[in-house]
């Protein structure tokens, strides 16, 4: 019996790979996913290797990840409670794709991760894992075995042979979650939610107060809602975020602290950093501001909370999920142009928009004498007719003079 283990060559999953091959008797099928985490992935092949791993599937996700299932959500303009940008949230559901296609390929019967029981990753790698193979067996260990502390873990470590670097044996840090997309911290001094994080901790951005005093400006073209080409410049989908990253990064944009209500039922306070993410979001809404009809962009922006929701909850792969979004791409048929944005310290200012779709016609909306296509004295049968309701009502309690 074979499981495929989402392993990041860390210790955690270094520790659950062990773990299963003594408490399951079972072979690893190791897969590690490069997303953009920042670092060295073929270390984690050598620790396989030392472990007895035959078979360790090493792959580079970013276009993938950026491409369809980033790019997607921004669509969508989906923010999780008003504010987080599901970077987390977004990469679970194609590293749980990814992990059950090698299951299918090696002949595994189960699959298995390392988050803990008391968040919401292990519901979004496990509803993928349902979606896409009915019938797999799941494995989380941290739900099931007895190394309930940090001095457990390590000692394990030690009796099994598995090598603890010297950073990871002292305090642990916080508890981090780094992609493409953006890098989360929780736990540790965050846990209460008073204690400012110290500006050591971000590894993404400036802050903005060491930020430049000039602003850099920022020119990005649209094509049907996913962003090609930064300052002219056409770029694949990861290159395009990996640019908005350093671009926003330099300029103190991205930084979030919050207190977020976990699908499990907790509140737990995170910190965020989604330089390149914080850009887009603002100059897609911008572009669509100037693409799409009212009742549309309105429509979105009554469901994209609802939308966010089934992201952070783990629904990537639900209908309801995939329907909202059929509607959301067909929305951006129109939403090409180019939008172009100010850095400057931490805040993103949109300054310019144009598009050959735009839907602002000057002649109309001018202050100045229009051509004749806006009349407006329709305006005030306009203004009568809407609040009819309330006269009626005003005449029928007070009488005709209110
Ligand atoms: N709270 C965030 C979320 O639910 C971040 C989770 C980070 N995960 C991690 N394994 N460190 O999306
Ligand atoms: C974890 O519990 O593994 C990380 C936090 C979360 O999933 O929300």
């Amino acid at each position: 019996n074979k499981v495929v283990l989402a392993y990041s060559g860390g210790l955690d999953t270094s520790i659950i790979l062990k773990w299963l091959q003594d408490v399951y008797a079972c072979e690893v099928v190791a897969f590690c996913a490069d997303l953009g985490q920042g670092e060295e992935l073929e270390p984690a092949r050598a620790k396989a290797e030392q472990m007895g791993v035959k078979e360790i599937y090493i792959e580079d996700l970013k276009e993938e990840f950026v491409r369809d299932y980033v790019f997607p959500m921004y669509r969508a303009n989906a923010l999780y409670e008003g504010v987080y940008h599901l970077g987390t949230s977004i990469a679970r559901p194609l590293i749980a794709k990814r992990q059950i296609e090698i299951a299918n390929d090696t002949g595994a019967e189960a699959v298995s991760h390392g988050a803990t029981g008391k968040g919401n990753d292990q519901v979004r790698f496990e509803m993928g894992y349902y979606a896409l193979r009915p019938d797999i067996r799941v494995i989380a260990p941290w739900r099931e075995w007895d190394l309930t502390s940090r001095n457990k873990l390590l000692a394990y470590a030690e009796q099994h042979g598995i090598p603890v670097p010297m950073d990871k044996r002292g305090e642990a840090p916080y508890s981090m979650d780094r992609n493409l997309l953006h890098i989360s911290f929780e736990g540790k001094a965050l846990e209460d939610p008073w204690n400012e994080p110290d500006e050591e901790m971000y590894m993404l951005s400036v802050s903005p107060e060491n930020a430049p005093d000039k602003p850099t400006y920022v020119e990005i073209t649209f094509e049907k809602g996913d962003p090609v080409a930064i300052d002219g410049e056409k770029l694949s989908p990861a290159n395009l975020l990996a640019r908005l990253n350093a671009l926003g990064g330099a300029n103190g944009v991205g930084r979030l602290d919050m207190v977020e209500n976990r699908y499990v039922g907790m509140k737990s306070r995170g910190c965020y950093e989604t330089p390149g993410g914080t850009i887009l979001g603002v100059a897609h809404r911008a572009m669509e501001s100037l693409t799409l009809d009212r009742e549309v962009a309105h429509l979105k922006d009554d469901l994209m909370p609802r939308y966010a929701k089934l992201v952070y909850n783990g629904y990537w792969f639900a209908p309801e999920r995939v329907m909202l979004q059929q509607m959301i791409d067909a929305s951006q048929a129109f939403v090409s142009g180019v939008v172009r944005v100010k850095l400057y310290k931490g805040n993103v200012i949109v300054v310019g928009r144009k598009s050959d779709y735009t839907l602002v016609d000057e002649r109309i909306a001018t202050f100045e004498d229009d051509a004749g296509a806006y009349n407006q004295a329709d305006a005030g049968g306009f203004i009568r007719l809407n609040a009819l309701r309330m006269r009626i009502a005003s005449m029928l309690r007070n009488g005709p003079t209110g």
